[in-house]
């Protein structure tokens, strides 16, 4: 479906009924990232699925930061009349959930921070990014996609399922080009969200790929420790995307986490 908030188009899918979880993709993905989590989520809860601004269906932006994929997101509820709702960032979109924190506390009801980390980047990862950035203006998606799919997928389901590996090459290698810089801006000029930890006054569950090479499983030991009350699940044989890797294991923890908040 398409969302039009403030003459900019939005992609979004919105299955079931009852209390919201808002999904959030990483980098470079699209929405569809999320369709286990909505098949096996929606006879639970309503759950909401968006582009990021520049992915998938949705306009791209003039100037792209994390804030502003924040505030998309909160404009997106506004549409949508979803007071709160549990945010399930994966990478990206972690980062994007932990400024809602900083900027629209009040509409997360609890936070799902999947994959992801608190820091900014180091200067080594921004010159990265900026490469990066010069591959996908000079030779497109697909050399992005090539570059990223190995770090993406954990080594047992490249090994088990090429089928996930196709997959996944295929949704970053469509990813608009434009979408894919302008989220490189987004990241590398991101701020430190470790302080917005402290922040944290929601339910909130971390869970991490056993064999992410991205983010590894001691970025969300990190998260864990500062984020009050947190829990923390390890998933074993998967790497970035446990929601699509081990989609069964991850469907049943956040079926589990969001029955949980419900009755916080
Ligand atoms: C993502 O999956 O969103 C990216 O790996 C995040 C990053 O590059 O920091």
């Amino acid at each position: 479906m398409i969302a039009w908030i403030g003459g900019r188009a939005v992609g979004y899918d919105d299955v079931g009924e009852g209390d919201v979880v808002l999904f959030l993709h990483g980098f470079p993905h699209r929405r569809s990232l999320w369709t286990s989590q909505l098949s096996a989520l929606r006879d639970r809860a309503r759950c909401v699925a968006m582009d990021l601004a520049g992915f998938g269906e949705s306009a791209g932006e003039e100037v792209y930061s994390i804030d502003r994929y924040a505030d998309d997101a909160a404009e997106f509820l506004d549409y949508l009349r979803i007071d709160r709702a549990v945010v399930c960032g994966l990478s990206m979109g972690g980062y994007v959930a932990l400024s809602m924190i900083r900027r629209h506390a009040r509409r997360v009801r609890g936070l799902v921070l999947m994959d992801t980390r608190a820091a900014g980047d180091s200067p080594a990862t921004i010159e990265k990014r900026r490469e990066m950035m010069r591959l996908a203006r000079d030779r497109g998606a697909e050399s992005v996609a090539d570059v990223m799919i190995v770090g993406m997928i954990g080594k047992s389901t490249r090994a088990k399922c090429p089928e996930v590996v196709d997959m996944m090459h295929g949704m970053l290698s469509s990813a608009p080009v434009a979408g894919i810089t302008g989220a490189l801006e987004a990241m590398l000029s991101r701020p430190d969200a470790t302080p917005t930890l402290q922040e944290i006054v929601v339910p909130t569950l971390v869970v991490v790929g056993e064999e992410d090479v991205l983010t590894p499983v001691h970025e969300a030991e990190f998260l864990h420790q500062n984020i009050r009350g947190s829990r923390l699940e390890i998933v074993s044989g998967a790497g970035h995307v446990p929601n699509v890797e081990r989609s069964a294991a991850v469907n049943h923890l956040l079926s589990e986490f969001v029955a949980s908040v419900v009755l916080s």
